[in-house]
């Protein structure tokens, strides 16, 4: 086990599996913006450029690494022990969420940890029912939380909903990719509503939660009204943003569940959560009111949410620095008429792992 800086185990400490990942990483930022001792907990080995310097500026701020693997029970026991943590906040990405357990089994041992927070950050996988491999996941982050609830060991469930940014339907993580310049795929008719919310504020918003006695084992679902929007409106804000409009293409429910039955991993699990949320309306068809499920702007109602405004407003700003603004309109026009192909698409789109 290596710690890289020195520093006493002392109250409130938090632990952070996967603080190289995408979500991770909005997490462990919150935690030491809060002011809390926060560990993060890596795999061992050396780490690729772009993860050595997420991890050197979160040490700059404060943050200590410990070098193990969440499904090494005896390690994280040790470690648990050893730096006195009481909360651990898990952000595994979707192909490891069953290392949890062992994980659950450790904390349960040390008796000690206050809180745990799995790998969830999405829907309520309990409620929420995707087709395939959607279904899959969920159903490991069932079993997750089955292994929780027997265990004892206190947890909450975060339930972000989606992060804001532009839902492409094949990108795991879609706010570190620009809204289309091109044209626009638009889900069935679009006009399915979904919560958006921005990485940091999933972060902010998750460490109020972590030691928050109402959200004691409970599942916290976050619904900004202010950013509850279908895919015809986000589109619309973002033509406010570039000033121009954009052809708006249909990809239908059957586009949905064939690019999700291709069962190429994960795009096909992005594809079978796209169509959950924007033609089942997996995100609004509920309404909060079960004993164990609290609402983020109910327990934190001065709290302001980042707006999908904003959002677009970081993204068109970026987009006009890069020039890409008006090469799109070079390219597609204003009229509609004459969008790229998506081969053509003028945007970065940001190469994602697929194992198939
Ligand atoms: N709501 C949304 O819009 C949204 C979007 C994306 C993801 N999510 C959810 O957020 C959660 C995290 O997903 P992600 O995409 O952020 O994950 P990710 O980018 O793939 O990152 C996974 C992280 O977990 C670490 N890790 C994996 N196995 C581990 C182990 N056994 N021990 C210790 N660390 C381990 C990885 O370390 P390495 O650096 O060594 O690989 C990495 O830091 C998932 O539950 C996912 O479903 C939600």
């Amino acid at each position: 086990m290596t710690v890289s800086r020195a520093q006493q185990g002392t109250k409130g400490s938090v632990l952070i599996a996967g603080a190289t990942g995408f979500m991770g990483r909005f997490v462990a930022e919150s935690s030491l913006e809060s002011g809390k001792p926060t560990y993060l907990l890596l795999r061992p080995g050396s780490l690729c450029p772009s993860k050595a310097k997420i991890v050197k500026s979160l040490q700059d701020k404060g943050a200590i690494v410990l070098q193990g693997l969440i499904n090494d029970r005896e390690l994280m026991q040790k470690m648990l022990k050893e730096h006195e943590i009481e909360a651990v906040i898990s952000a595994v990405g979707g192909g490891n969420l069953l290392d949890q357990l062992p994980l659950v089994e450790a904390i349960r041992a040390v008796g000690s940890v206050k809180r745990f927070l799995p790998s969830e950050f999405g829907h309520d996988v309990d409620r929420a029912d995707p087709v395939e491999p959607g279904l899959t996941m969920y159903n490991e982050k069932r079993i997750v939380r089955r292994s929780i609830k027997e265990s004892g060991v206190p947890y909450t469930y975060i339930c972000c909903n989606s992060i804001a940014s532009w839902p492409y339907y094949d990108n795991t993580h879609p706010s570190e990719v620009s809204p289309p310049l091109d044209r626009f795929q638009i889900y069935g008719d679009g006009s399915i509503k979904a919560y958006f919310v921005a990485g940091p504020d999933i972060g902010k918003f998750t460490m109020k939660a972590v030691d928050d006695p109402r959200t004691e084992n409970k599942i916290v679902h976050f619904r900004p009204s202010v950013n509850c929007l279908s895919i015809n409106e986000l589109a619309s804000v973002w033509e406010k943003k570039i000033g121009r409009t954009l052809p708006r293409v249909t990809v239908t429910e059957d586009d949905l569940l064939a690019a999700a039955a291709e069962n190429c991993i994960p795009q096909s699990i992005v594809a079978s959560l796209t169509h959950d949320i924007f033609i089942k309306g997996c995100q609004v068809d509920f309404s909060i009111d079960g004993p164990n499920e609290v609402e983020v702007t109910e327990l934190y109602p001065k709290e302001s949410f980042v707006t999908v405004d904003e959002c677009f407003e970081v993204f068109a700003v970026k987009a006009e620095d890069e020039g890409r603004t008006a090469v799109a309109a070079a390219v597609g026009g204003s009229d509609g008429l004459a969008a790229p192909k998506s081969n053509d698409a003028v945007v970065d789109v940001q190469p994602i792992p697929a194992i198939c």
